[in-house]
């Protein structure tokens, strides 16, 4: 299991990240929490942005990005020539993004995942691996 974990949220998904937090640490990962740290109002892309430049810099640091919904953030981190962010509703999706798409950033919705279900799909993020092979040749298509 990857050992690095770098999160963010803005304050639409402050509550989802401190609820996901415990878990987080209990799992024995080494997780950085790049803020938002109060509920007041703030843009999301700025977190994206600096989350997805900490993973970047960092070759087995997966990302943990929450808003609303997880579509502000998984848009501006796709922006990244190197992360593949995916915004996931269940825990298949997030076992296929990791094992066919090689996603290293995560994005939930705190108002369209509940805390139980966002768990669950975080676990097997986190779980997975990429099984390369022919997901590799499509994840480097994707840049060309
Ligand atoms: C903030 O209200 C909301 O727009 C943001 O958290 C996110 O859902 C954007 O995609």
């Amino acid at each position: 299991m990857t050992k690095t974990l770098i999160i963010g949220c803005d304050h639409g998904g402050l509550a989802l990240k401190i609820a996901l937090k415990p878990r987080l640490e209990e799992l024995g990962l080494e997780v950085r929490d790049l803020g938002t740290h109060t509920a007041e109002s703030c843009d999301y892309p700025n977190i994206a942005k600096e989350v997805c430049k900490a993973v970047l810099e960092e070759e087995s640091a997966l990302g943990l990005l929450i808003c609303g919904t997880g579509l502000g953030m998984s848009m501006t981190a796709n922006r990244f020539e190197g992360i593949r962010a995916a915004v996931c509703t269940n825990e298949y999706m997030a076992r296929m993004a990791r094992a066919h798409n090689n996603a290293n950033v995560l994005c939930l919705g705190e108002r369209t995942t509940g805390p139980g279900l966002a768990q669950s799909v975080l676990e097997a993020f986190l779980e997975a691996q990429f099984e390369g092979g022919r997901h590799l040749r499509r994840i480097n298509l994707m840049d060309q």
